[in-house]
């Protein structure tokens, strides 16, 4: 793995940087825009309640916004696929308008828990109909919502991002608190759009009926798509990559301080800022990785990179222990089952327990490994491929488009040998 590359744009911030520019008065430009299916969906919903979003070239959109209040009804539901971050930071900008939506989402989406943000949302006055919490989510408009405090029982910046909205369109002050960070992109954007959000001893607060401007915004690429090319450098003799422009918000870093505790030479070149979000160039390098226990603190500021650091796990010598990780298991897929079924399949030894797993570093062989349909398992398992003894056979891969458009492209690029099959759609 050699040479430099620039992966996509962070789907989070890309999800954000629609539904801000939406809202805000005047025009936003975005470069770096993810045109995968997850951002895709949310710029498509928005389209249909009105807003004018025009593609200038690849990964730059121009986004006319209607204001706080320009948003219009769709007269159908709103479909936002595979996308957990587009159908709960939408229930929060939706739940203050004066009309009616639906949310609806695929098979994946429509499984996950959605009580998370309605609890929430209907302690602030909303309504919200759902089948036993899960979408489509019937979200009643014409609702005065007022501000609360809410103590988050998980980390989820989708729970905080979600609230963090609504809060925009309720009477007084909206203030979350979390029992662990979680990513701060929202607060970021928020303040770049002109919006007073403050910290307060580990509540963010947010005061209703404030305006948001248009911006001119260039979104970093995206450290989760970043960290399959981290371990596929660290475990491939005779690399030297260099990452370019990966987002370096201080609560996305974790895998980069995981993959280090195991030994990975990672170093920082070229440090700057896009937008209000660090950036930098990471250079990879080959090295001997060691197992190691997981500190349960560094698991919110890595939460969608455990299935490649895993798979750094499973190259690494020893033993390596996940613990506090029970929020993987509502994902895409439940990815701690499907990492144990795949590791397993790919004969590893490794040990799932409700909140993690167990597992020890070995010579990963050939086989074929289920992705439950979830981007990141599919992905993961192609940098395993790297290292195994035979071929290995990734099923179901079509979803790698949702947050990495092009993917198999890329790799081979990057140094890969990864080619898509007749017989799946990818
Ligand atoms: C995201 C938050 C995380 C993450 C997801 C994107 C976001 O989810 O897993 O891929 O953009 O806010 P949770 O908030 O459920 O942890």
């Amino acid at each position: 793995m050699s040479g430099r590359v620039r992966v996509p744009g962070d789907k989070s911030i890309s999800h954000r940087a629609i539904m801000l520019g939406a809202v805000a008065e005047g025009r936003s430009k975005i470069s770096g825009f993810l045109e995968g299916g997850d951002c895709l969906a949310t710029l498509g919903a928005f389209r249909s309640m009105g807003v004018g979003i025009e593609r200038q070239g690849p990964g730059r959109l121009s986004i006319d916004g209607v204001g706080r209040d320009g948003l219009r009804a769709c007269a159908h539901p709103l479909d936002l696929g595979n996308a957990g971050t587009g159908m709960r930071l939408l229930a929060g900008l939706l739940a203050g308008q004066r009309f009616d939506s639906t949310l609806t989402g695929d098979a994946s989406l429509s499984g996950r828990p959605m009580n998370r943000v309605i609890d929430p949302l209907t302690m602030m006055g909303a309504r919200i109909d759902a089948d036993d919490g899960h979408a489509p989510l019937m979200i009643r408009g014409g609702r005065s919502l007022n501000g609360i405090r809410y103590v988050m029982p998980v980390a989820s910046a989708q729970v905080k991002s979600c609230l963090l909205l609504a809060g925009l369109y309720a009477a007084g002050q909206t203030c979350v608190r979390e029992p662990m960070p979680s990513r701060d992109h929202t607060e970021r954007m928020l303040r770049s759009f002109g919006a007073h959000v403050v910290h307060r001893k580990g509540w963010v607060c947010i005061q209703g009926g404030q305006s948001l401007h248009g911006v001119d915004m260039d979104v970093p690429a995206d450290i989760s798509s970043a960290a399959f090319f981290m371990v596929a450098a660290s475990i491939t003799p005779g690399s030297n990559l260099v990452l370019e422009h990966v987002g370096m918000n201080p609560t996305r870093t974790g895998v980069i301080e995981i993959l280090r505790m195991m030994g990975a030479d990672i170093t920082v070149e070229s440090k700057g800022m896009a937008g209000n979000e660090p950036v930098a160039d990471l250079r990879v390098r080959y090295a001997p990785l060691t197992g190691i226990h997981i500190p349960a603190s560094l698991v919110p500021l890595a939460i969608d990179e455990f299935p490649v650091i895993l798979i750094a796990a499973a190259c690494a010598d020893g033993e390596t222990v996940l613990t506090g990780a029970a929020e993987l298991r509502v994902k895409e897929s439940d990815r701690i089952k499907a990492m144990v079924d795949g590791l397993t399949e790919l004969g590893i030894w490794a040990v799932p327990r409700a909140d993690g797993l167990t597992m020890r570093g070995g010579r990963l062989t050939g086989g074929r490994v289920q992705s439950q349909a979830d981007h990141r398992i599919a992905m993961a398992f192609t940098v395993a491929g790297l290292v195994a003894t035979g071929p290995v056979d990734i099923l179901d891969c079509a979803n790698v488009d949702t947050s990495f458009p092009g993917y198999v492209a890329f790799a081979v690029g990057a140094g890969m040998q990864v080619s898509v099959s007749r017989n799946d759609p990818a």
